[in-house]
Parts: structure tokens; C-alpha cells; sequence
């Protein structure tokens, strides 16, 4: 069976309680719901230590060697797969990466099938990206008690890493969240990232959160509780701390009317230098790739000093260290 014929509710969501072990400790990482504020600062920290300056050598070690970490990613990934590769390769892990295009799932062997198949070659950690929501969960579900499972990017309803290395880029920056406006502009209802993003942030007690996008891309309240839903750029901007661009997520869009062209967009929701003057000073600048320059942020401006883009990339890998050591029992390296 094909495990998307499974998830016929696009908002199934994973049980924040299934990622913790019985003792306590986090067992899988599926979502940054139910994650609390002590869990993740510690977390945090945690990734600090496998930061290293750029042009220094990455820091390494030999925590996870004997484990074995497998790469599933059934979606494309550029920054959230290589990053969870050299991840686990710092730390001593052995690594498999599926190209799903030529594995067997083509030969209509199902995704619980895939999974037991690569348990039985001793995989210990499985990283998940997939386009229908619940998958990570329902692996998780049926792996053995002693193998993790850890969420890579859900359809459009989470992505707890990017979430994670989003909230240390910012904390890297501008140290307590609580005085932070953090506006997140662009396609809000199709995006994972700003779900994650937004639930991390809540937690850590961000001062305020606004979500600026056009009406047919404007998530529910539901979605976001606490966070300011506008539609006005310049409203979104004034006084903001921190901007995070997202492209439009035209794979998941059935239906794109009602959703500006490339111009249109661009002088109304594209992120500038010149829409920036009434932030704040020091306003730093998010995207979490990939980025379509031009169109839901300005080229020049991806490149300035105020831009943290690749910052978020260096902390995406130090993030996954931190995780694979914490679902491993490792985290005391
Ligand atoms: N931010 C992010 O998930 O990028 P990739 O799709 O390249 O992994």
C-alpha cells in the first residue's frame, strides 16, 4: 500500500507525546509542538558547541560512531539533506543516502517496507522528507524502540529543524526573544517553515509575531494562535526586528488564481532594502532557501550585511548534530 493512500486528512499531525521516550528523553523529532522552552534552549545550546567560525575547520566527533543514520527524502532537499549528511558524518555516524528515484518503492514496495528493509541493515536514525502530512509520525509508530525518527520537512506542516536552526540564527543575533517583532512574509499557508517557525518562536516567548502575505496566501488563526495576521507589507515591516522571506510554494498550490504575478508580488510582498527603511536598525534578514531573488525577496539585499541567510545554513548543520547526539543518548558529548 502506498502510504499516502493513508493520509487522506492533509492536517494529520503528529501526537507531540510519541516523540518521547518513556524515561523522558526525545526519542524522534517530529514536530517543535510540545517541545518546551527548557527542552529547547537546551537544544540550543546543545548546537552552539558544533558551530565553528567560517573558514575554520567544523568541528568533529566521534559520538555517533557504530550508529547508522539513512537519509529519506522524497521530496527535493538541497540545504535540510546535505546538512543532515555532514551532520552525521562529523560525528562518526555511518551514512545512507536513498535516492528513492532508483530504489525499489519505484517496484511499488511500500514506505513500511523501505523502513523495515534498512532497520534490518542496522539503520538506527531515520531522516524523513515527504510530501503527504503524517508520514514521520507513522514511521515513527512502527519502528523498533531502539531506532529514531526525525521530521525533514512534513507536506506543509512542519519542519522542526529549520524551525529550530531559525530560532538560533535569531538568538545568535539578538540574544532575548521576548523584546523581538518578527515578521514572516510570503506564502504563510503552504509553509512548514513558518509553522515550525512560529510554533519555536511562541515558545520562547517572542514579543510579537506577524504574518504578512496576500489574502490567498493567508493562513488560518487556527493555525497560528497568538501571532498577527496582515496583509499590508509596510504594516508587517514598521519597527521589525527580524524579517523572514518565504518563496511561494507553487507545488502545493492546486489552484494559483487569485495569487499576484511575478511584478505584482514583488512591489507588494518582495522583502527590499527600500521596504526595510522603517524596521529596525538593525533589522536582520531570514530566508530559509531556496529563494527566488526578485520575486519574495531583492537580490541585493539576500547579499547585504543584513542578510543572515547563509548564518542559517552553518546553523542547520550545528542544529542536526545537536538532534542526532540528543536522540542517540549522545548529547553529554
Ligand atoms: N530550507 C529547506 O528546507 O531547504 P531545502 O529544501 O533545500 O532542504
Amino acid at each position: 500500500m502506498q502510504v499516502t493512500e493513508l493520509f487522506n486528512d492533509t492536517r494529520v499531525t503528529a501526537d507531540s507525546d510519541q516523540q518521547f521516550a518513556t524515561d523522558g528523553r526525545l526519542r524522534h523529532l517530529l514536530t517543535l509542538q510540545g517541545i518546551d522552552r527548557k527542552r529547547m534552549t537546551a537544544l540550543l545550546d546543545s548546537a552552539e558547541r558544533w558551530l565553528s567560525p567560517m573558514g575554520s575547520p567544523a568541528v568533529r566527533s566521534d559520538a555517533l560512531q557504530g550508529f547508522t543514520v539513512a537519509n529519506l527524502f522524497f521530496e527535493p532537499s538541497t540545504r535540510t539533506r546535505a546538512s543532515f549528511d555532514l551532520a552525521a558524518r562529523r560525528l562518526g555516524a555511518d551514512v545512507l543516502n536513498l535516492d528513492v528515484n532508483t530504489s525499489s518503492r519505484k517496484k511499488g514496495e511500500s514506505i513500511l517496507d523501505t523502513i523495515y528493509t534498512l532497520q534490518a541493515m542496522q539503520v538506527d536514525v531515520f531522516v524523513i522528507r515527504d510530501a503527504s502530512a503524517g508520514v514521520p509520525a507513522y514511521i515513527a509508530r512502527h519502528v523498533d524502540d531502539h531506532v529514531s525518527v526525525l521530521n525533514a520537512g512534513e507536506s506543509e506542516v512542519s519542519h522542526p529543524t529549520q524551525g529550530l536552526l531559525d530560532l538560533l540564527t535569531i538568538r545568535r543575533h539578538k540574544g532575548d526573544f521576548s523584546k523581538l517583532n518578527v515578521a514572516i512574509v510570503g506564502d504563510i499557508a503552504h509553509s512548514r517553515v513558518a509553522r515550525s517557525a512560529a510554533q519555536g518562536l511562541t515558545t520562547m516567548g517572542v514579543g510579537e509575531l506577524r504574518l504578512v502575505s496576500p489574502p490567498a496566501l493567508a493562513p488560518s488563526q487556527e493555525d497560528f494562535p497568538g501571532a498577527r495576521i496582515m496583509s499590508s507589507l509596510d504594516d508587517g515591516l514598521r519597527e521589525a526586528d527580524v524579517v523572514m522571506a518565504l518563496r511561494i510554494q507553487r507545488e502545493r498550490i492546486g489552484n494559483l488564481d487569485g495569487i499576484p504575478g511575478i511584478d505584482e508580488y514583488f512591489a507588494n510582498y518582495g522583502v527590499s532594502s527600500e521596504r526595510l527603511r522603517q524596521s529596525a536598525p538593525d533589522v536582520i534578514v531570514m530566508h530559509p532557501g531556496p529563494m527566488n531573488r526578485g520575486i519574495e525577496i531583492e537580490s541585493a539585499l539576500a547579499d547585504s550585511a543584513r542578510s543572515v541567510i547563509t548564518e542559517q545554513v552553518a546553523s542547520g548543520v550545528a542544529v542536526r548534530m545537536a538532534i542526532l547526539c540528543a536522540v542517540t543518548g549522545k548529547d553529554d558529548h
